[in-house]
C-alpha cells in the first residue's frame, strides 16, 4: 500500500459508544440481502441485488478480511439490532489517480439511517486505519447526488479537492453513476468533538 502497511496487535472488533463493528456471523446474510434488495440502499449503487448477489459480495467482505486483517466490519446496535449493515475499510480494485488506497465505506439499512450510526462508526474505522494499520491518507468516494454519505464525509472532517473527481474505471461511458467525488482524510485528520 502507498501510504503505508501497519504495525501492532489489531483489535479483531471495534467498540463506540453505541456500535459494535465485528466480524460478521452466517445470521447476517439474510438482513444484508434485505438490504442490497432495497432501491433506497441502491440508489447511488449499481442497483439493487438478488440474494445469491448479496452472498456473493458477503463472501468478497470475508476474503477481504483474510488478505487485509480490516474490512468492512458489520454493524450491531447491541441489545437493539443485531445487524444494521456494514461500515468500515476497504482497498479498491480498480486503477485511479489515488491508487492504491483504502477506503472508509459505509451501507446501512433505511431503518437505521438519521442516527448518526455511520458517522460513528466512521469514526471508529478511521482511527483503526490510522493507529492500528499505520495509514496515513484514507480516503471515501461516491457520486456527487448521494448527498447522505458526502456529508457523512464532511461530518469526518474529510476534504474534497474538485481537481480529484474522476470517472469510475468499472462503469461505461455515459453511465448516470460514473463521476465520482473524492473525498481525503490525512492523520492526523481534523474532526467535529
Ligand atoms: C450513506 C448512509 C450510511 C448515511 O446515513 P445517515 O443516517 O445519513 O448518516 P449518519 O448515520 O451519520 O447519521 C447522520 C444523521 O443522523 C442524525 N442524528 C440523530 N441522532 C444522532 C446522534 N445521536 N449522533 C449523531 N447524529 C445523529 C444527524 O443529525 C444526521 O441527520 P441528517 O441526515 O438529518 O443531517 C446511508 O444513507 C446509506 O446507507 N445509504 C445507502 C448506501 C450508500 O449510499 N452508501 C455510500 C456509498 S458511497
Amino acid at each position: 500500500m502507498a501510504n503505508g502497511v501497519g504495525g501492532g496487535e489489531r483489535p479483531r472488533e471495534l467498540r463506540t459508544d453505541r456500535l459494535l463493528l465485528r466480524r460478521w456471523r452466517s445470521d447476517d446474510r439474510a438482513p444484508f440481502a434485505a438490504l442490497n434488495a432495497d432501491p433506497r440502499v441502491t440508489e447511488f449503487l449499481a442497483g439493487p441485488l438478488s440474494r445469491a448477489s448479496s452472498d456473493a459480495l458477503a463472501e468478497r467482505i470475508e476474503a477481504h478480511f483474510a488478505q487485509y486483517g480490516f474490512g468492512p466490519w458489520a454493524v450491531e446496535v447491541p441489545g437493539e439490532i443485531p445487524f444494521a449493515g456494514f461500515v468500515g475499510l476497504g482497498v479498491p480494485g480498480f486503477t485511479a489517480p489515488f491508487t492504491p488506497c483504502v477506503e472508509v465505506l459505509w451501507r446501512l439499512a433505511p431503518a437505521c439511517w438519521g442516527r448518526g450510526y455511520a458517522t460513528e462508526g466512521a469514526r471508529a474505522a478511521l482511527d483503526f486505519g490510522f493507529t492500528h494499520a499505520g495509514l496515513a491518507e484514507i480516503v471515501s468516494f461516491t457520486v456527487p447526488a448521494n448527498v447522505r454519505s458526502r456529508a457523512v464525509m464532511e461530518r469526518l472532517g474529510m476534504t474534497r479537492d474538485p481537481a480529484d473527481d474522476f470517472d469510475h474505471p468499472e462503469l461505461p461511458a455515459g453511465h448516470s453513476l460514473r463521476r465520482h467525488v473524492l473525498y481525503r482524510a490525512r492523520f492526523p485528520v481534523a474532526r467535529d468533538v
